[in-house]
């Protein structure tokens, strides 16, 4: 067994972190192994992505074990090896959902919020605990959450908050979803199954044009637009469409 296991649901590829015994605490084994994983045929073909945690975390952050003795230039170095995984999470055509449920503190909420959707269950608890840990959210968490909720909120959750439940990050705008208690999954794959039944291309684009157009400036996001629009409506699925509606 890997510490990250891949399993396919018909469309939908299933990534699970599994190292329950340290409740998933995401260390450089499991960023390996999750870059692996996000290489593998499984999910590449597939047409959208759910992580979720095995065991009763999705995940309880960045393995603090390794961090001790890290020299700036091991830091440096880290980025630019398995810590550059999410990043290549966030970049998948795909979409993709967190299902998460217990704990999903520091990194693992980083990494929750490098997908696209996030559905928690009751149960789910989570936090930023980098900075009384001397440190700060450095894996694209600080920059994401800032864009997502504003410089003011990005305060708040970073500096004043300590842990909050699904229905907190439900209305702090940081989870798209809540279900009751052991449901996230279930809940998760049935999104996930809508979204790959949809033209895949135009899900494709879509999303990396909304993650492009976020910062750009109002006549790039535009011819940004309008160029992914000429391109997607030659696809056969877009002329399909089109045929259809009109017999
Ligand atoms: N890094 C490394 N190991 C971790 C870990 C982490 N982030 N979080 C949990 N673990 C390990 C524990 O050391 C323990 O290992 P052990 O059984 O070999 O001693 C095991 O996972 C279970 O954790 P435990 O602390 O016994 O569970 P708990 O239910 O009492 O507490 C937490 C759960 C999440 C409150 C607690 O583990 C914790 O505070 N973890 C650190 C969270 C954190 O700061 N994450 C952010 C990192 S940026």
């Amino acid at each position: 067994m890997s510490v990250v296991e891949v399993a396919r649901d018909g469309e939908v590829a299933v990534i699970r972190l599994n190292r329950p015994e340290k409740l998933n605490a995401i260390s450089t084994e499991v960023e390996r192994a999750l870059h692996k994983a996000l290489a593998s045929g499984d999910v590449r073909s597939s047409g959208a992505v759910i992580l979720a945690g095995e065991g009763r975390a999705f995940s309880a952050g960045a393995d603090i074990s390794e961090f001790e003795g890290r020299s700036p230039e091991d830091v440096l170095r880290y980025y630019n090896d398995t810590g550059g995984v999410y990043e290549e999470i966030a970049a998948l055509p795909q979409p993709t959902i967190a299902a998460i449920h217990g704990y999903c503190l520091g990194g693992a909420l980083e990494l929750a919020l490098a997908l696209d959707f996030r559905i928690a269950d009751d149960s789910a608890v989570f936090g930023f605990p980098e900075v009384s840990l001397g440190i700060l959210a450095s894996s694209g968490g600080l920059h994401r959450v800032t864009r997502l909720l504003g410089p003011a909120r990005a305060k708040e959750l970073f500096l004043l908050s300590e842990r909050f439940g699904a229905d907190d990050a439900r209305r702090a705008g940081v989870v798209t979803e809540v279900v009751e208690e052991g449901k996230a999954l279930d809940r998760a794959l049935e999104i996930a199954a809508r979204l790959a039944a949809l033209p895949r291309d135009a899900v494709a684009v879509t999303k990396q044009a909304i993650d492009a157009t976020s910062a750009s400036p109002r006549e790039a996001a535009l011819l940004i637009e309008r160029l992914a629009y000429a391109a997607l409506a030659q696809t056969q699925a877009a002329q399909d469409a089109a045929a259809g509606f009109g017999s």
